[in-house]
Formats: structure tokens, sequence, C-alpha cells
């Protein structure tokens, strides 16, 4: 009840509307945050978030999960390689969008998929999410010098084509993804909660995102997707995520001959 409460206090002062998202893990992460910042009632942290945008902004921090990687689970960025592509580049030009794109490992990755495809020119990629920190990041391009490894290694297990680090420049502890890459990304700020469809796309790509949902608002967020996307295109989710008991599910066939962890649907 008095999560409730604080989460629809957030959503009147500053619209980030977090009241749909699943009860356990939003109770798991509020008590993370009332340590970190050092409050000892949820209603102490009411009044002063309501109060400080700051305060807010290091909430968000507690309450949107960031963990990514560069080709993260392999064997859907495989399948986007081999059977999703070839479809997708029979048309003369691409509109795909990452929804909940964190600090950015996934959109790069797909930037880079495209290219080593021969269809980063005719693409734009939307890339979204709520928190600005993370946004600002993803756009930066910047990352660690030390994930290159494991970057590396997932590209190669993803069937990329040469050397991944020809697609950045490498400092002394970051390496920054080249700008040519970056043209044809968009970065914005977008909520699969409270935001509507923008475009008409061939490829949304929402992994680990809807899995902070109820069903309800995986419901919305679905039901964007499905309204966004052409007859035939393609809807990737992550390895726990599911369309098969929502309501959405009649809108869309799984793609047959995939291993179970990789999601990938088209639209009917
Ligand atoms: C665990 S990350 C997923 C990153 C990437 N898609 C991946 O699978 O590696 C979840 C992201 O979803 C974002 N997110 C949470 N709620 C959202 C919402 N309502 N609309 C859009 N993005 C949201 C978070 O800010 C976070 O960046």
């Amino acid at each position: 009840m008095e999560l409730q409460l604080l989460l629809q206090a957030v959503h009147l002062r500053y619209q980030h509307d977090f009241r749909q998202y699943a009860p356990a893990s939003m109770r798991r992460r509020m008590r993370q945050a009332m340590d970190g910042l050092g409050f000892a009632r949820l209603s102490d942290l009411q009044h002063a978030v309501l109060r400080d945008e700051a305060l807010f902004n290091c909430l968000l921090q507690y309450l949107t999960v960031q963990v990514s990687d560069m080709f993260r689970d392999p064997g859907y960025f495989l399948a986007l390689r081999e059977q999703v592509l070839p479809e997708l580049a029979t048309y003369p030009s691409l509109k795909l969008w990452v929804a909940g794109c964190s600090r950015g490992e996934e959109v790069w990755s797909l930037a880079v998929l495209l290219h080593e495809a021969g269809l980063l020119e005719r693409s734009i990629i939307y890339a979204t999410d709520i928190n600005p920190q993370a946004l600002q990041q993803a756009e930066s391009g910047v990352f660690a010098l030390e994930r290159a490894a494991q970057f590396e290694r997932n590209h190669r297990l993803a069937g990329g084509h040469g050397a991944l680090s020809a697609h950045w420049h490498a400092g002394r502890d970051t390496l920054v993804f080249k700008r040519s890459l970056r043209r044809q990304i968009v970065f914005a700020d977008h909520s699969l909660a409270t935001d509507a469809v923008f475009s008409e796309l061939h490829l949304v790509s929402c992994r680990n995102v809807l899995i902070y949902f109820d069903d309800a608002l995986q419901a919305r967020a679905v039901g964007l997707f499905r309204e966004a996307l052409v007859r035939r295109g393609f809807l990737g989710l992550g390895g726990r995520e599911t369309l098969q008991f929502g309501p959405h599910a009649p809108a869309f066939r799984a793609l047959p001959g995939l291993p179970a962890e990789v999601r990938w649907y088209q639209r009917l």
C-alpha cells in the first residue's frame, strides 16, 4: 500500500509510471534504494523524492536495471543474422526499434550486425529508454575497454565477420564506437508504460524489459509492438519472455526451429 502511494506520487510529480511493474521485484529494488539512499521508511523516501529531483534521478537508477552485454545471448543475434535479416534485406529501407536499450550494448550490436549484412546504410535504428543517464551513455558509444574481450567473444558466437574491434577506437581505458555506425541511430526517451507508437517498423527488439512488468503492462507494451510492426515484421524478446500467455499471441507466430531460449516472432 505504501509502495503504491509512493509510485503514484512519483507518477504525478515526474510522469514516470512504475505502478504496473511486477510487485515482487519492485519491492526488492525499492528496499535496495532505501538502503543505498539512507532511508529507513518508505514514507520518508517519498517525502524527500517529491521535493528533490536529483534524489529522484538517484532513485531511478535503483528502479531500472541496467545489466546488459554486447551480443548478449549470442544465439539471439545468430538467429537474427541467419533467419531475420535475409527477409528484411528484401525491403528498400528499414526501420528498427530497440526498446529499453539501456546503456547501448544491444543497439551497437544491432548496428554492427546490420553493417556486416550490408543493410546499415538503408536502416534507421530507434533506441529508446526511460533512464536519461543510460540513454546518454548509450549515445556516447563509450564502454570500458576491459569489456572488449567479452564483446568480441559474443560477436564471434553470434556469427560475426572479422574483428569487432574494427568498429571502435580504443583508448587507454575505454573503447568508442565509430561515428559511421552512429549516423543511423536515433536515441530518444520513450516509455513503454506511458508513450505511444511513433513509427511504422520492420523490427522491434525488446529484451529483458517485459520481465519487470506485470501482465497488464506487458500486454500494453506488446500492443505497441503489434501496432507498430508491418505485416511480416519481426519481434525479438529476451530468453525469459514470451508472447504465449498474453492477449496479442494470435497476432504473431514464433519462428520455428530456434533454441528454446531464443525468442523471435513474426507479425501475421
Ligand atoms: C535489463 S535492461 C535491458 C537492456 C537490453 N535490452 C538487454 O537485453 O541487454 C532493461 C532496460 O529497460 C528499461 N526500462 C524499464 N522500464 C521501461 C519502460 N517503461 N519503457 C522503456 N524502457 C524501460 C530500463 O531503464 C533498462 O535500461
